[in-house]
């Protein structure tokens, strides 16, 4: 029989000393499992299973109410050793997410250098309607529209008439005027070429206006807001002559989960002149935390890559609700694609080095009752927003 010293260190068979080897003979098993031990810790870092029931973020995509479709199956790591709750009781677990989801959710960003991902987001589609079928109760209605054509998934219509409601009980007003709401690619493209008429080139069309594929209104979530008054006044929101009443939605919009987007000052970042219509939804603590903040969408997103699963951001929204927030980052894999020849030998394609997201990605998540959601950045990552009440 084989002494197990005999693989490791090579020592002799015989030794007098019986106590000795087995002494070192256990040392060895002690410092063989303690090492196995070691490197499985470091490969599973999370701890915790999760509780049933509680497993399946719920990413939404602004277009409909349900989470974000099947083409998210989670499942869970094992648990690795106790859990480690942090100051708040919280533990995390690793949930397995297809990186492709970093393109859906409330939080993507879209603009000119991230595109809106339409064949991820395909299946959401189905919940955008006319925005005038929205109007409850008919025939009172909290806002305007400019016609029937607009508009917009049944989700964001309800988030955006919470607020016009509130304007409405607030002021006894309903004269904010929606011309826009959701766009698919064809409306974009109309969109523009009606721009490029009216500013006279494109370039300046392109300043007020996406190029289709690249702009917000295709998420679902943003929309085109103006004042039409009950003695047919129209006004350009914030322009001078414009009652100060109407000042109302830049005021209150962030604690309804929206922001005005494009602002001055912020043109070299967002890559569009300010807009003074167009809002967009991102969720109460981030727009409240984004209008505190005075960034722009792009300056928030990337504010956020500082707040880990272990150092979350903690903020405590005007609703009274306090939330975490953080960002995991989808780690990119390097892959070799290997030289391609021809019959004769010569080189068609040259091996080459790329770095591709993973199919499948292990994403922080808080195990237990703890409510929380998850939505990509549409760059590299997810941002988890938990419910810390
Ligand atoms: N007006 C904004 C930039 C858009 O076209 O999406
Ligand atoms: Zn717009």
């Amino acid at each position: 029989m084989h002494n197990y010293n005999d693989y490791n260190y090579g020592q002799p068979k015989r030794q007098n000393n019986t106590v000795m080897i087995l002494l070192i003979v256990l040392i060895s098993l002690v410092l063989i499992v303690a090492v196995m031990g070691i490197v499985y810790m470091v490969k599973n870092p999370v701890v915790t299973p999760p509780v049933q029931g509680d497993t399946t973020p719920a990413v939404t995509d602004g277009n409909t109410d349900e989470p974000a479709d099947t083409t998210n199956p989670v499942t869970t790591e094992p648990p690795v050793t106790e859990p480690v709750p942090d100051e708040r009781g919280i533990t995390f677990v690793g949930e397995k997410m297809e990186s492709k989801l970093i393109h859906t959710g409330d939080l993507v960003l879209v603009n000119k250098d991230y595109a809106y991902d339409f064949e991820v987001n395909a299946k959401k589609d189905g919940g955008i309607g006319d925005l005038y079928s929205f109007w409850k109760p008919w025939p009172k209605y909290s806002y305007k529209l400019t016609g029937t054509k607009v508009k917009m998934p049944t989700r964001t219509a309800e988030l955006m008439s919470v607020m016009f409601d509130a304007f409405l009980d607030e002021t006894g007003e309903n004269d904010y005027l929606i011309t826009s709401g959701y766009r698919d690619y064809q409306l974009q493209q109309e969109t523009l070429d009606e721009m490029i008429v009216d500013y006279g080139s494109e370039s300046a069309a392109l300043r007020y206006c996406a190029l289709p594929g690249h702009s917000e209104h295709h998420t679902g979530l943003a929309f085109d807001c103006y004042v039409f008054t009950d003695e047919n006044k129209t006004y350009k929101l914030g322009e001078e002559k414009m009652p100060e009443l109407y000042n109302w939605i830049y005021d209150n919009c962030a604690r309804f989960g929206f922001i005005h987007r494009y602002q001055a000052g912020k043109e070299s970042i967002t890559g569009f002149a300010a807009e003074s219509w167009h809002f967009r939804y991102v969720g109460i603590p981030h727009a409240e935390l984004i209008e505190e903040k005075n960034f722009c969408y792009e300056e928030y997103v990337n504010f956020l890559r500082d707040y880990s699963y272990e150092n979350y951001l903690v903020y405590e929204a005007s609703n009274g609700k306090t939330y975490g927030i953080y960002f995991a980052e989808v780690e990119p894999e390097t892959v070799v694609i290997e030289e391609v020849r021809d019959e004769n030998g010569n080189i068609i394609t040259p091996a080459s080095v790329s770095e591709q997201l993973p199919d499948i990605a292990s994403i922080p998540v808080p195990t237990g009752n703890v409510p929380y959601e998850i939505s990509g950045n549409n760059v590299d990552g997810f941002i988890i927003t938990i419910s810390l009440d």
